[in-house]
């Protein structure tokens, strides 16, 4: 695999960034998009643009298909079983309030219990506070260790007749966390708890198979995938989608409107109402297609060098210390520069070229655990080379120098 020959696809880094190269340790929080995504997305607006579902003219007829075909696309990305079971939304915050909604309206009621965990970003336990505070649910966290791994035991210990669903993240995008979400499963299969996983972080870093994982639902966005802001996936078993209620109410998720009542359309359709983010849905498949032009397995062998290549250099570094030690670590490197905001390392970085992100990374209960109030956060994605971690670590060397750090 040629990493230049890939980067080289990314018109980004051919862009100074106050007057540097590029370093873009950023991705957990969004990734760069290839020229293909780019390309794809203007030339459906140049070219083929209509809206879906609706009229039966040629370019629509044409945009319908397309949208179809990233449907089928992303179901065997993933492994689904039928392609009614993707879902698209706004992100993947959309996706998980979808279920926390729909599912909280038919099945929680007051003294039910929901257990998610201490490494969830704030979109994995809002929706569920909704529930919380509409239908007075309990929030159980399972609690991690310092390394920043799910006590797997403390969360089994937590499951009771009254739990009716686990929301659990499958990466962490503060620790890097790769979450045994197999084993939380089988635990939640045996006592019949259905599970939902948040997957935003680990579509775009590990192999995903919704089929061997044998999860409930499953939530992921597209921007991170190199794909297009404005599009979320939802897979959900379609025994659940069946069951549940629609989420939002509009065009285009009816089957038939009377006065007296309405019925809705089957799936997919009936959680996709009004115009739907056409053509992000669409140049989404040409993300799909870019991942798989390189291979799953190549993308996870080259993060993983770049990854444990960075960690060996970084605890070089005095007084950086880096946020958990995970047993299975992604490209997500969390860390501390003892007596400096992580605002301030970003900013001074960023005087280098480096995006990188610092604050609490939406995972504030998280920070709390850690005894921390926010970290900076360097993200590897595809494109990241040995050379991009040199540059971060002369960069923050320079931050300890600026700063007159001892
Ligand atoms: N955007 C979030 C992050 O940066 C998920 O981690």
């Amino acid at each position: 695999m040629n990493i230049n020959e890939i980067k080289s696809q990314f018109p980004i880094f051919s862009k100074k960034i106050n007057g540097k190269q590029l370093v873009y340790l950023d991705s957990s929080n969004s990734s760069q998009k290839p020229l293909s995504v780019i390309n794809r997305l203007n030339d459906f607006y140049k070219n083929e643009f209509s809206n879906i579902g609706r009229s039966i003219h040629s370019l629509a007829v044409n945009a319908t298909n397309k949208f179809e075909e990233t449907r089928v696309g992303v179901k065997n990305f993933i492994n689904a079983k039928f392609k009614e079971e993707i879902i698209f939304t706004k992100n993947a915050t959309e996706a998980i309030n979808l279920v926390a909604t729909t599912f909280g309206q038919k099945y929680i009621k007051d003294g039910d219990e929901i257990i998610i965990t201490e490494l969830e970003h704030h979109s994995n336990y809002v929706p569920w506070n909704f529930l919380r505070e509409n239908k007075k649910a309990i929030i159980k966290f399972a609690p991690i260790n310092e390394d920043g791994d799910i006590v797997i035991s403390k969360l089994q210990e937590l499951i009771t007749s009254k739990t009716k669903i686990i929301a659990v993240s499958h990466l962490s995008n503060v620790t890097g966390t790769i979450v045994p979400i197999k084993e939380i499963i089988e635990i939640a299969r045996k006592k019949n708890v259905p599970v939902l996983v948040d997957g935003c972080q680990s579509v775009p870093h590990i192999s995903v198979d919704v089929s061997d994982l044998d999860c409930d639902f499953y939530a992921f966005s597209g921007h991170k995938v190199y794909g297009p802001t404005g599009v979320g996936i939802l897979y959900a078993k379609k025994k659940w989608l069946e069951k549940l209620p629609p989420y939002i109410g509009g065009g285009a998720m009816i089957s038939e409107v009377k006065k007296d009542k309405i019925t809705y359309a089957p799936l997919p359709e009936k959680y996709e109402a009004g115009t739907m983010p056409t053509a992000e849905v669409i140049t989404f498949n040409e993300s799909i297609k870019f991942i798989k032009s390189i291979g799953m397995d190549n993308l996870i062998k080259h993060e993983k060098e770049i990854t444990n290549y960075a960690l060996e250099k970084l605890k070089k570094i005095n007084s950086l210390k880096i946020i958990g030690n995970p047993k299975n670590k992604a490209g997500v490197i969390a860390f501390t520069l003892k007596g400096v905001h992580p605002h301030d390392i970003a900013t001074i970085l960023d005087e280098d070229g480096v995006a990188i992100r610092a604050g609490h990374h939406c995972c504030q209960i998280l920070h709390e655990r850690l005894n921390l109030t926010a970290t900076a956060r360097a993200s590897i994605g595809i494109y990241n080379t040995k050379e991009d971690i040199d540059i971060l670590c002369k960069a923050i060397e320079n931050c300890r120098k600026v700063l007159d750090l001892k």
